[in-house]
Order: structure tokens, then sequence, then C-alpha cells
């Protein structure tokens, strides 16, 4: 079971963080992968690590944030691949900020990048698994898509929209078999937040609110990804995972 020999995956924001981490659950469960994000030799790392594992792998330098540059990256993985039978967004950025105090540049830049960057990629793979007749989204949403968190404003709307987004998706390509579904962590130590994990004063308060007491390791999240994009997950649809360690409960 959770097997995805020989599928294809496009991982945007695989060259670090829980897209680094799925490529490389991904590759242990059979499939060859495709990674994106700006910065090339992280690319490179993740990609050299997957061929280590006996798939293969491609490095592409995108920006999901522009339209053209995610077009791009479509064609490329289909040139090398001929197919995308998952796609996994998990290009993201974070910033925290009081709405009041937000300006127009920082508001764009987080929306731009996590709910146009999703759509853009969402819509490219899409008409490709329309055609395929099969594929599989996951994206990373956010436990701040669904709260209120104080100071995280716009990227809570942007991942509000991002499980919105995903729930129309399903249902709009149900009948193609493309399944679209997100998964939506509690803190998990990336780069993302390392900074505010490692604040002596807010880093425990956050570790507080965590039932485990701990943020999650990367390495936690390949499993879920792995089990979603697998066809043990076939009826699966629609759906927000949470994974928090516990935070979600309270
Ligand atoms: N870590 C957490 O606790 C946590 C919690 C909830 C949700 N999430 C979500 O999970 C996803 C992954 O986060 P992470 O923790 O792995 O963050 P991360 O370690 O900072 O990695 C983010 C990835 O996104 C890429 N990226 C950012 N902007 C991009 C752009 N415009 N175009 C292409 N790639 C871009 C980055 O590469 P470049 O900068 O090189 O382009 C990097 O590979 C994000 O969507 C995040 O919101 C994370």
């Amino acid at each position: 079971m959770f097997r995805l020999d020989n599928k294809i995956a496009l991982i945007t924001g695989g060259g670090r963080g829980l897209g680094r981490a799925i490529a490389l659950a991904f590759a242990d469960a059979g499939a060859h992968v495709a990674v994106a994000s700006r910065t090339r030799e992280q690319l490179d790392e993740v990609a050299e690590a997957i061929r280590a594992k006996g798939r293969r792998a491609l490095a592409v330098e995108a920006d999901v944030s522009d339209s053209a540059s995610v077009a791009q990256m479509v064609v490329a993985t289909r040139r090398e691949f001929g197919r995308v039978d998952i796609l996994v967004n998990s290009a993201g950025v974070g910033w925290a900020e009081k709405l009041a105090d937000t300006s127009d540049e920082t508001w764009e830049w987080i929306i731009k990048t996590n709910l146009y960057g999703v759509f853009y990629c969402c819509r490219d793979v899409m008409r490709v698994m329309i055609e395929q007749k099969s594929g599989n989204i996951i994206n990373l949403a956010s436990v701040a898509g669904v709260k209120g968190p104080p100071g995280l404003g716009a990227y809570a709307a942007s991942k509000g929209g991002v499980i919105a987004m995903t729930k129309v998706l399903a249902l709009e390509n149900a009948r193609y078999n493309v399944r679209v579904n997100a998964i939506a962590p509690g803190y998990f130590r990336t780069d993302l937040n390392a900074a505010a994990l490692d604040d002596p004063e807010l880093g425990p308060k956050i570790v507080k609110r965590i039932p485990m007491r701990r943020a999650g390791k990367p390495e936690e999240i390949g499993g879920l990804a792995v089990y979603l994009a697998s066809d043990d997950a076939s009826f699966v649809t629609g759906e927000v995972y949470f994974i928090t360690g516990g935070e979600m409960a309270q």
C-alpha cells in the first residue's frame, strides 16, 4: 500500500522545507519528481537526493507568482516526463504583522505568492490532468486558513483562499478522475518559522499552544502526502487534512 511507483510528481517549493520532505518521501514511494522554486542550488541538491534513491528528477527554476513562469514550469515537466500525475503546491511565504499595519506591498506579496501562485499552478496542471483523465493535486494550506491567528492576517487570508479553492477544484474535476485535497499543517520547523520558534520570547509561547509541546519535523508530513497522492486514497477528494500535534483539537 501507499506506493507511487512510476508516477510523475511536480512539487513547487520543492527546494527546501515541507516541499523538500514531500519530494523525498515521494521518491521513496517510487515516484519520479520535478521540484520547482526560485533557488537553483536548493533544487539541484534535492534532485541529486532523488536520483540517489534511483528515481528520475528534474530541477525547474520557477516563480509561482508569475503566470508565464508557471506555464514554462509545466511545459518543462511535460517535456521531461510526458505527463503530470501529481501536483503538490508547497511554495509559500509568510509574514507576521497586524492587518492594520500591513502595507499594500506586503499584502500583494503574500497573496500573489500563496493564492495566485496556487491558482496558476492548479489551473495549468488541471488542464493537463483533464486531458489525461487522471491526476491528483495536494495544496499546502495552514491551520491559519481556518482560525483567526492575530498578526497573520494576510497569510491567513491566503490560506483560507487555498482551502476554498481546493474544494471548488475537487468538485469541478471529480468527473475527470482528478482528486484535489489540502494538507493544513500547524507549526513545522522550517525556514518559514525558524526565527519565530527560536525567538526567546515568542518561541516558548508558540510551543505552549501545541499539545505535543514541540513543532513538527518536515519528515513527519511525508506519510500523509504519500497517502493522499496514492491510489489508496482513491475515494478522497475535497478534503482538508490537519496535521498539528493536537493544536487543531483545541
Ligand atoms: N512550516 C510550517 O510550519 C507551515 C505551517 C503551515 C503551512 N505551511 C505551508 O507549507 C508550505 C511550505 O512551507 P515551508 O515551511 O516548507 O517553507 P520554506 O521552508 O520557507 O519553503 C518554502 C518554499 O517555497 C518556495 N517559494 C517561495 N516563494 C516562491 C515563489 N514565488 N516561487 C516559487 N517558489 C517559491 C521557496 O523557494 P525559493 O524561495 O527559493 O523560491 C521554498 O522552496 C507553504 O505553503 C507554507 O505556507 C508551513
